[in-house]
Order: structure tokens, then C-alpha cells, then sequence
């Protein structure tokens, strides 16, 4: 019997207690009852969470009338089944979990826990090829990837159901556009997008240039140079972008204003949404408001826009992990901090810079 069968009854987790930034939301508790799995779930030992700006950024905003405290920090896990509970799962199997807001707000589980309960659903088989760390960085960010892009109308499903088993020639006859090739979503949908044989601009600061490149991006932009708008509007691309996902959600409406010289008619604008900065929410919703509501005649922006809500979906993880298989898709881990660290590992996710996953590995 491996040692993951004892279940012991208390745990260690980092809990959010109120509202704040990390260092003051979070406590490190260690009596926590470890919870028992209801009907369609599964107990999963935790080996390693990964970290995404969600967990900071609702920690921060949302007063405890608008959600559920006290609960477990974070939303992606791997670990192992310690309580498969008449699933199709068994005891030992390795597994990744996600568990979305929604699901943290009911449940009160959360992945900064040694245990953590799922609904099968939410629970796919680990690639063998990845580490606990790599694993973890998966679920959350990869997901947000996968519905952007199907958002605008590049569907990875579709791709993989029409060339089930051969590598893809690349076409080059499609273009897209990623805003935030270097954010966790970004180095995702360059890998999806590569794999659907797209032909893919991205844009990071010039540091991370060689990274982006490297992720597999056909041309790169510095966002930091010029404007990004001028930048395509100048050297309009051919044949002109069928989506620009902005990954980073971009404070700035321009790129979005503009697109009519860099998008193709029918095309769309997908973001992850924008997150305000010290300006506050008034002046971002002002500023995008003013962007979405003028219609076209009066000189509004004929590209759809549109704002993706990530949502569990286990078919999507299921392919991921199929790509990952293959050998058309990786994680990429940015740092990996222990159990203990955990506040350090926010300041890094914070800092709005990590290239890849932030990791803590679960005791
Ligand atoms: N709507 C949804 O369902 C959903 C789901 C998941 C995430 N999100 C949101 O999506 C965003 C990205 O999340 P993530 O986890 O992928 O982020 P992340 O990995 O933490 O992003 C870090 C990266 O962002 C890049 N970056 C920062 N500002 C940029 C800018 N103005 N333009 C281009 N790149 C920039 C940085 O590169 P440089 O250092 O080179 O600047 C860095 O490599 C977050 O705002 C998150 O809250 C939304």
C-alpha cells in the first residue's frame, strides 16, 4: 500500500479569511478537518498547486458579503486520488483538478490545501511525461486558452477531431494575433494556435522576446516599443488577423479601436478581461464603455468583441492532455516555491511578470 492511503483527520492549508491581499487574507491554518468526498467526488492528496491572478485579484476585491469565507486559497491541482468514492477513478491514480471560482465559492475547497475534494468532472488523468509542478500549471490558464480561442472562432476540438492522429503541416494561411505572449494564457493559446497550423504574432516586453519565439510565435511585437496599435496599423499584416486574443487584457482600448485595419471583416477581439489599475474600476469601465457602445456608422469598431469567462470543461482538459501526450503542447513552469513560501510565491505572481507558472509544492 502506497503512503497516500492514510487519510489523516487534520491538514494544513493556507485558508483566505478576508478580504486583502495575500498578506493580510491569508492564514496558514494546521487543524483543518480534512474533508470527506459527497456523491460524484474524489479526495485527491495534493502534491502541488499553480498559482493565477484570479486568486489575488478576488482576494482583493471581494468583500466577504460577495463570497464564501473562510476557504482554501488557488484553483489548480495535482496530486493523487486518495478517496476515489465509487468514481471511475481508483486509489493511486495521479491525477490534475481544477477547481473554478464558482465551485471554491460553494465547496470551500481550494488547491493551497493538502486535501482537497473534486466532482469527478473536474479531475482529469496526468500526462505521465509531467512533473507534479508542470501538472498543476495546467488546468486554470490552458482552459482560458482553449475557450478564447474558441471564442474566435478557432476551435482547438475541431482541429483535433479533423487530424486525429498526424502532426499538422503548417499552412500559414491563417493569421491570429496574441496580446500577452508571455502571460500563462498567451504561451497556451501559441501552442494551440501552432498546432492548428495558425500563423501566430505575439507581443511581450523585449526581454521576453527569445521566450516567446521559443514558445513557438511566427513574428513578435515589444508592446513596450510603440503603441501596439500603431505598430499593426503601420504594417498591416497579410492576410490580416482572424482573432486577436488579449490575453493580457489590455487597460488600453486602441488596439481594440483600431482593428479594423489589422482584423479581417468577420473577425474578432477576445479578452480575458482588463483588470483596473490605480485609476480604478469607474475610469476602466468608462473607457471601455466609450469603445463598445459607438456603432459602427458613427465610427465604432466593426470587430466583434468579446470577453471569454473561463468555465470547467472536462472534454477540453481531456484534449490538452491528449496534446501534451503528443508532444504539440507543454507547460511551462516560471518558478516553484514550498509550502511554507506561499505569500512569496503571490509577490512573484504580483509582480505581473512571471513567464510561465507560478508553483507551490504542497507538503
Ligand atoms: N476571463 C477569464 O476567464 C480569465 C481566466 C484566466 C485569466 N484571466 C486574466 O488573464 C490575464 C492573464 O492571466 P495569466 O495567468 O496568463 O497572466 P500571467 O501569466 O500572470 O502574466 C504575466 C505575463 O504578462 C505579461 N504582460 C504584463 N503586462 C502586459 C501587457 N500590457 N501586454 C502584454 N503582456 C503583458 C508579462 O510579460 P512582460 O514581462 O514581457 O510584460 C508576463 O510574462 C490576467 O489578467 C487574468 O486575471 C482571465
Amino acid at each position: 500500500m502506497s503512503s497516500f492511503s492514510t487519510i489523516p483527520k487534520a491538514q494544513k492549508v493556507w485558508m483566505v479569511v478576508r478580504q486583502g491581499k495575500p498578506q493580510t487574507a491569508l492564514e496558514f491554518k494546521t487543524d483543518v478537518p480534512v474533508p470527506k468526498p459527497k456523491s460524484g467526488e474524489v479526495l485527491v492528496k495534493v502534491l502541488a498547486a499553480g498559482y493565477n491572478p484570479v486568486g489575488w485579484k478576488l482576494m482583493g476585491t471581494l468583500p466577504n458579503v460577495l463570497t464564501k469565507r473562510p476557504h482554501p486559497a488557488e484553483h489548480d491541482l495535482a496530486g493523487v486520488i486518495v478517496d476515489a468514492n465509487g468514481s471511475s477513478f481508483s486509489n493511486g491514480d495521479e491525477v490534475i483538478g481544477y477547481i473554478p471560482v464558482s465551485l471554491q465559492s460553494s465547496s470551500r475547497q481550494g488547491a493551497l490545501a493538502q486535501y482537497a475534494t473534486l466532482p469527478e468532472d473536474n479531475v482529469v488523468l496526468k500526462p505521465a511525461k509531467l512533473s507534479w509542478e508542470e501538472a498543476a500549471g495546467l488546468p486554470l490558464a490552458a482552459h482560458t486558452a482553449v475557450q478564447s480561442l474558441r471564442l474566435g472562432g478557432y476551435d482547438p476540438t475541431h482541429w483535433l477531431s479533423l487530424n486525429p492522429t498526424s502532426t499538422p503541416t503548417p499552412s500559414n494561411q491563417e493569421a491570429i494575433f496574441i496580446n500577452g505572449g508571455s502571460t500563462a494564457i498567451g504561451i497556451y493559446a501559441i501552442q494551440l494556435a501552432k498546432a492548428m497550423s495558425l500563423h501566430v504574432t505575439a507581443t511581450a516586453s523585449a526581454r521576453n522576446e527569445s521566450f516567446v519565439r521559443g514558445v513557438g510565435a511566427d513574428k513578435f511585437l515589444d508592446y513596450t516599443a510603440r503603441p501596439l496599435a500603431e505598430q499593426l496599423s503601420d504594417h498591416p499584416p497579410e492576410p490580416r488577423f482572424g482573432m486577436i486574443l488579449d490575453a493580457a487584457g489590455s487597460l488600453d482600448t486602441a488596439l481594440y479601436t483600431n482593428s479594423a485595419a489589422y482584423v479581417k471583416n468577420g473577425g474578432a477581439y477576445v479578452t480575458t478581461g482588463p483588470y483596473p489599475d490605480k485609476s480604478g474600476w469607474m475610469c476602466l469601465l468608462g473607457r471601455w464603455a466609450g469603445a463598445l457602445l459607438r456603432p459602427s456608422f458613427l465610427g465604432g469598431t466593426p470587430t466583434t468583441w468579446k470577453i471569454v469567462r473561463v468555465v470547467n470543461i472536462k472534454e477540453d482538459m481531456k484534449m490538452l492532455c491528449t496534446l501534451i501526450e503528443r508532444g504539440a503542447l507543454r507547460p511551462y513552469v516560471d518558478s516553484t516555491y514550498e509550502f511554507g513560501s506561499a505569500l512569496d510565491a503571490y509577490e512573484r505572481i504580483m509582480t505581473g511578470r512571471a513567464t510561465g507558472k507560478v508553483i507551490v509544492k504542497v507538503e
